[in-house]
C-alpha cells in the first residue's frame, strides 16, 4: 500500500513512553519490601498492609506489592530520554526491514503455498484486484483510526504492504473459503453449527492425535472445534497458565506437534466440514517470550513493548483504581525485577507480562502475528482478554475506547486479509460492558462473544431453583439485533465468576456477598441438598469474593450420586444434565460442548498429586478425556449411553428443524411457577414451547391453548392442554 512515509512521529513517543531506565535503586527497595510485607499480610498476618499490596514477587504466587501505570501518563515516572539501553532508533524500524523481519518463521502447507506462487499473471492481477478493493472499503476508516491511536504514518504504511503481504501468502483453497464465507454471509451464525473445546494432549496427545480423532469428533456432530492454547509456553506448567502465557505466536508446543500439523489438521477439518478455533492471547506474553528477555535484559526498545515501572506512586494509585484478577493466586499488578530493579506490569499471572498497545510497534506485530495464523487455516480467532488490553491511569483499565478501536481495526484488517475469519471476543464483563464488543451493525467489531452472564445464571438457576433473574437475562439478550452472535456454553475451561445482576437480586432480598456465599456452599456440596461437587478458585479474603469450578456433570451431581450408588439420583441427575444442554441448544447462537460433557465426565482431582498445577483449581475440570467411558456410548443404561444418545437426538431435532434457525424471534412467557422457564421461537408460522422444570418436584404445565402439538422428543403429535413434567426435565413442543 503506498502511504507516503512521514516523519515517525511515534519514534519519539514510544521512547518517552519508555519509563525505562533500568537502575534506580531506591523505588527497587521499596519494591522489594513491599513486596515482603504484603505476603505476610495476604497470610491473614497484617491486614493494613494487605490492602496496600499490589504487586507480584517475581517468580513466586506470594502477594507483593508496586503498581505503576502506563505509558504517557506515567510520563512523569521514569526516562524520558532514551538511555543507551533505549536507542531511539530502534523502536520503530522502517518499513522494509520490518516487513523481512514479519514474515512468517515457520513454513507450513498453508502458507508455502501461497496461491501467488502458482498464479499466471492474470490471476495475480485479480487477485490483487481484490486486495484493492477491500483495502479501498476499509482504508479510510482503517487510518483515521490508526493515527488516532498511533499518529504514526510510516507504520500504518507498514501495515498495508504487511497485509498485503499476508494477503500473498494465504493459500488458494483459504481464499476460496474467503469468498464462499464472503457470499454466505453470517456463516457462524447457522443452526447446524455444533461447538467442542478441548485441550489437544488431554483429547489425543498430539495436534496428529486429534486428526486421527476426527471420527469421534463427528460422531458427536460437532463441526467447530476450539482446540486449547497450543503455543508454545515455558515447559514448566505452573508457569504457562494453561497455555495462556505464549512464548512464540508462531511456535506450536513441541510436544503437541508443529506449525505444519496444524495446518494439516485445518485442511483435514476444512474437507470434513468442521472449522478450527484458537486462541490469540493479545493481552500479555509469557515471561519467556523474545522480547521479555530482551526487555528484562534491559534492551529500551523491547522494555517499551511493556510496562515498566519505578515509581511507588504511580504502583499505588494503580492499584487503588484496578480490580485485581487472580486476588488469591497471584495478587498484585506488578511484578519486581530484581535485574532491572524495577516493577512490570503483570495483570495476570507474574510470569504474563502485560503489553504496550500504546506501542505501534506492538500493535502492528501482535496483527502481523494473528494474519500468520489466520493463514494456517483457523477460522475463529478467540480474542483472549481483550478488555484489558488498554491501560490508562485514573481509570479501572477495563473496556477502554481504545480496546475498541483496536478491536475494530482488527474486523478490518480480517476483512482485508482474510474475511473467511471470525473473531471471538473473550469478554468476561457485566452484561453492558459485553454488548459494545459487538460494534454497530455498520462499524463491527467482533462477530461473537461470550454469552457469559447468561451461564453464570443459568447455574445460578440450578442452585436456587428460581429462573426469574434468568428469565430477565435471558429477555435482554432475546431483545438485541439479531445479527449479534453468541457463543452459548454451560461451562468452560475457566472457573465460574458469579457476574449476576446484583441489583435485582438484591431487591428480591439476595444481597451480594451472602449469595455469592451461598451459591459456592451450594456448588462446592456443603449446602443442605445440593448435590453438586467442586472446588473454589481465587477465594478472595478481602472482598469475600470465590469463582468455582467444576465440570457440568458433577455440577449436576453424577459425581455424588456415582459416589454414593444411588441410582434414583443418578436418574434426576443426568435428566438435570440433559436438560441444560437443550436448554442451551433452544437459544439462538452458537452452542459449545466441553470435551467430556458428552459422556458425562466428572471432575479429576488429580491435578492436587501434579506440583506444576496444583494451585490452580481450574485444572479439576480440565481431566484427560477418559477414552475407556467412550466405549459405553453404545452400551444402553449406561450414563454415557444416555447422555450420549440424548444429546445426539437434541442435536438432530436442532440442526433438521426450521424452528431453530438464527432469524426465528424468541422470547420468554411468563408463567406462575417460578420454577419454571419458558421460552418461546417463532418461525415461518410454527411456534416452540421449550419449557424447563428447574425444580426438584414433578410439575404439570398448563399449555397457553388446547392445541396440537409435536413432542419433538418423542415425535408424537397430540392435542395438548397439559404436560407433566418430571423433575428437571423439559419438553420441546411445536406448534
Ligand atoms: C483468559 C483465559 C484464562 C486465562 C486468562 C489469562 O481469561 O480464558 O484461562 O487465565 O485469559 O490469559
Amino acid at each position: 500500500m503506498a502511504e507516503t512515509p512521514k516523519p515517525a512521529a511515534s519514534q519519539e513517543t514510544v521512547v518517552t513512553d519508555t519509563p525505562a531506565a533500568p537502575k534506580a535503586k531506591p523505588a527497587a527497595k521499596r519494591a522489594a519490601t513491599r513486596a515482603a510485607s504484603g505476603s505476610a499480610s495476604a497470610a491473614g498476618k497484617e491486614p493494613s498492609a494487605a490492602k496496600k499490596a499490589t504487586s507480584k514477587a517475581a517468580g513466586t504466587k506470594t502477594a507483593a506489592t508496586k503498581k505503576t501505570t502506563p505509558r504517557a501518563d506515567s510520563a512523569t515516572s521514569t526516562a524520558k530520554k532514551p538511555t543507551a539501553a533505549t536507542p531511539k532508533a530502534k523502536a520503530a524500524p522502517k518499513p522494509k526491514a520490518a516487513a523481512k523481519k514479519a514474515a512468517p518463521k515457520t513454513a507450513s502447507p498453508a502458507a508455502t503455498k501461497p496461491a501467488s506462487a502458482r498464479m499466471t499473471k492474470a490471476q495475480k492481477e485479480a487477485a490483487d484486484k481484490i486486495f484493492a478493493e477491500r483495502l479501498a472499503r476499509h482504508h479510510d476508516e482503517l487510518r483515521w483510526l490508526y493515527m488516532e491511536l498511533y499518529d504514526n504514518g510510516d507504520m500504518f504504511a507498514e501495515l498495508c504492504d504487511q497485509m498485503k503481504h499476508f494477503f500473498d501468502e494465504r493459500s488458494t483453497k483459504l481464499k476460496e473459503l474467503d469468498a464462499q464465507r464472503e457470499a454466505a454471509g453470517a456463516w457462524y451464525r447457522a443452526s447446524d453449527m455444533l461447538g467442542m473445546q478441548m485441550y489437544i494432549d488431554n483429547f489425543a496427545g498430539t495436534i496428529k492425535g486429534v486428526e486421527e480423532k476426527l471420527d469421534y469428533v463427528q460422531q458427536c456432530n460437532v463441526n467447530y472445534l476450539h482446540l486449547m492454547p497450543f503455543l508454545d509456553t515455558p515447559a514448566d506448567k505452573s508457569r504457562s497458565d494453561g497455555g495462556y502465557a505464549v512464548s512464540d505466536f508462531r511456535r506450536v508446543k513441541p510436544e503437541l506437534g508443529t506449525m505444519d500439523d496444524l495446518a494439516h489438521l485445518a485442511d483435514e477439518c476444512h474437507e470434513r466440514g468442521i472449522s478450527l478455533c484458537m486462541d490469540f492471547v493479545m493481552n500479555h506474553t509469557s515471561e519467556d517470550h523474545e522480547w521479555a528477555r530482551r526487555a528484562r535484559a534491559g534492551e529500551g526498545e523491547y522494555m517499551s513493548r511493556y510496562f515498566f515501572v519505578k515509581d511507588q506512586g504511580i504502583i499505588d494509585r494503580y492499584t487503588r483504581d484496578v480490580p485485581q484478577v487472580f486476588p488469591t493466586t497471584a495478587p498484585g499488578h506488578f511484578t519486581y525485577l530484581p535485574e532491572l530493579d524495577q516493577c512490570v506490569m503483570t495483570q495476570f499471572y507474574p510470569y504474563q507480562w502485560d503489553l504496550n498497545y500504546r506501542n505501534p510497534r506492538v500493535f502492528n506485530e501482535m496483527m502481523y502475528n494473528f494474519l500468520f495464523l489466520a493463514n494456517q487455516g483457523m477460522d475463529i480467532i478467540r480474542i483472549d482478554a481483550v478488555p484489558y488490553i488498554w491501560k490508562q491511569l485514573g481509570t479501572n483499565c477495563r473496556n477502554l475506547k481504545q480496546v475498541h478501536t483496536i478491536v475494530r481495526m482488527m474486523r478490518m484488517i480480517g476483512e482485508i486479509v482474510c474475511p473467511g475469519i471470525v473473531l471471538l471476543g473473550e469478554v468476561v464483563m457485566a452484561p453492558v460492558e459485553v454488548v459494545p464488543y459487538f460494534g454497530t451493525v455498520e462499524k463491527p467489531e467482533c462477530h461473537m462473544l461470550y454469552n457469559v452472564t447468561t451461564m453464570a445464571t443459568t447455574w445460578n438457576t440450578v442452585a436456587c431453583r428460581d429462573t426469574r433473574l434468568l428469565r430477565s437475562q435471558l429477555d435482554a439478550v432475546f431483545g438485541l439485533p439479531r445479527e449479534y452472535t453468541f457463543l452459548n456454553y454451560l461451562r468452560c475451561h475457566d472457573d465460574i465468576g458469579w457476574g449476576l445482576d446484583y441489583g435485582t437480586l438484591s431487591a428480591w432480598g439476595m444481597a451480594e456477598v451472602p449469595h455469592k456465599q451461598f451459591l459456592n456452599d451450594y456448588f462446592c456440596g456443603v449446602a443442605p441438598g445440593s448435590v453438586s461437587r467442586g472446588e473454589l478458585y481465587n477465594a478472595d479474603p478481602v472482598t469475600g469474593d470465590a469463582r468455582f469450578c467444576g465440570t457440568t456433570a458433577s455440577m449436576c451431581g453424577i459425581e455424588a450420586a456415582g459416589f454414593e450408588g444411588d441410582e434414583a439420583a443418578m436418574d434426576v441427575a443426568i435428566r438435570k444434565d440433559i436438560m441444560l444442554h437443550a436448554y442451551m441448544f433452544t437459544q439462538s447462537g452458537l452452542p459449545i460442548i466441553y470435551s467430556g460433557d458428552e459422556i458425562g465426565q466428572v471432575n479429576d482431582y488429580s491435578y492436587k498429586e501434579d506440583p506444576e498445577k496444583a494451585a490452580d483449581s481450574r485444572y479439576i475440570h480440565r481431566g484427560a478425556f477418559d477414552w475407556g467411558l467412550t466405549e459405553n456410548i453404545e452400551k444402553p443404561g449406561t450414563i454415557q449411553q444416555r447422555i450420549f444418545s440424548a444429546l445426539a437426538q437434541l442435536e438432530d431435532i436442532r440442526r433438521t428443524e426450521a424452528i431453530f434457525g438464527a432469524e426465528a424471534e424468541v422470547c420468554t412467557k411468563d408463567y406462575s411457577d417460578t420454577s419454571i422457564l419458558w421460552i418461546v421461537r417463532r418461525a415461518g408460522g410454527r411456534e416452540l414451547h421449550a419449557v424447563f422444570n428447574f425444580s426438584d418436584d414433578a410439575k404439570t404445565v398448563w399449555m397457553p391453548e388446547t392445541a396440537t402439538h409435536t413432542d419433538l422428543m418423542s415425535g408424537t403429535t397430540a392435542e395438548v392442554t397439559t404436560v407433566d413434567m418430571p423433575s428437571w426435565s423439559f419438553i420441546w413442543m411445536l406448534k
